[in-house]
């Protein structure tokens, strides 16, 4: 088995270290500040492949996969590292507070249970028996029970430590500066010297796309920002994730409901804006109006890795030692366990057929560039 440079400690990255070294590789994972602690450690831990999917696709298709591995996986993990990452297997309640809206919500319902996808249509006052703090506004929902929530920064940790018990090398705070191509062989730059492997993974999140191009590989990843808060901290009015039309609410193990998330093409700008925590507000409020007298315990922001497709981007670049392993866009906690497995496999037998069409670095066209 070969040894493998992973670029990026997010979620991603972390599952392929973990897989790759239970695989028998020799792993280096390099993180430019602390392993899951950027898009990783900002999401909400969604585990929801139904919601998140807008037709019946490869994305679908990768999503449930993805969903029926997660509680063996987490469970697995729990046992190796002795710290529980709370898989909350309590469904999604999607809501409507007007016609359009729950005209949308009937048409997910249609095509979604065409495919033997269990949800259930309630009215509102049927939403309001499950969730009774939900506002009076609510006129219909779509309860999908098959969707969950994970602690995304326990996860994280979890595989990173079980990476590392299996003999990963975990090199923080070291970034990447730029990635070199020559002869068909990337190596990375970093502040510490060159990084040299048989195989690089790139699995820089939002840096991906200018990290790819620094080496003349067209990969176009960008940041998307998504703002959140955290709101209460004693028992949170609800029991399950409630998804409006604005907005989404998470409930945490630990009491918290985190409601997210804006969807902002920024660049890199990294950080809270005063017009961004009002509308997160005021979207939680509108759900469950008790929500407008809880206080925001926190806020933050983080890059989602966007894609012009909204598909991953998985698989190795032609002509190159370079895998790509980013693109996860809104799904990165959903995706990145068995994105790491594609990637070990792949790696491990050359053999890639079981990654879609769609989500291979080819769909962008040849390399961008000759040897730079
Ligand atoms: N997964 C939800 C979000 O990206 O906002």
């Amino acid at each position: 088995m070969s040894d493998v440079a992973i670029i990026g400690g997010g979620i991603v990255g972390c599952a392929c270290a973990y897989e790759l070294a239970k695989a028998g590789a020799q792993v280096t994972l390099v993180e430019y500040g602390k392993a899951g602690m950027q898009a990783t450690n900002a999401a909400a831990g969604m585990l929801a492949p139904f919601s998140e999917s807008h037709a019946p696709d490869a994305m679908l298709r990768l999503g449930q996969r993805a969903m029926a591995d997660y509680p063996g996986d987490v469970a697995a993990l729990e046992a190796e590292c002795g710290f529980a990452i709370e898989l909350q297997q309590y469904g999604i309640l999607r809501v409507a507070l007007d016609d359009g809206g729950a005209e949308t919500l009937r048409r997910r319902h249609a095509w979604q249970r065409g495919l033997g996808i269990p949800l259930e249509w309630l009215d509102g006052d049927a939403c309001r028996e499950v969730e009774p703090r939900l506002s009076g506004r609510v006129i219909a929902g779509l309860y999908s029970p098959a969707e969950a929530s994970v602690n995304n920064q326990m996860l994280a940790l979890a595989l990173l430590r079980a990476a590392e018990s299996r003999g990963a090398r975990i090199v923080e705070r070291t970034p990447v500066r730029r990635l070199r191509l020559r002869a068909g062989r990337v190596s990375a730059e970093t502040g510490a010297g060159a990084i040299d492997a048989d195989v690089i993974v790139l699995a820089a999140g939002a840096r991906s796309g200018q990290l790819a191009a620094s080496a003349g590989v067209g990969l176009p990843v960008r940041p998307i920002r998504g703002q959140m808060i955290a709101l209460g901290g004693m028992r949170p009015p609800i029991s399950r994730i409630v998804w409006g039309p604005r907005g989404y609410l998470v409930p945490r193990a630990n009491g918290l409901v985190f409601a997210g998330a804006t969807v902002e093409d920024v660049g890199f700008r990294r950080r809270t804006t005063a017009s961004g925590l009002r509308t997160l507000r005021a979207a939680a409020r509108a759900l469950v109006p008790q929500l407008g007298a809880a206080q925001v315990q926190f806020d933050w922001a983080g890059l989602r890795p966007g894609t012009a497709d909204g598909l991953p981007i998985i698989g190795p670049v032609a002509g190159t030692n370079l895998v790509a392993a980013t693109g996860h866009y809104r799904n990165g906690i959903l995706l990145g366990p068995v994105t790491g497995k594609i990637v070990a496999h792949g790696i491990a037998t050359g053999d890639w057929r079981d990654v879609p069409a769609e989500f291979s670095p080819r769909r962008f066209g040849p390399r961008a560039a000759a040897d730079a």
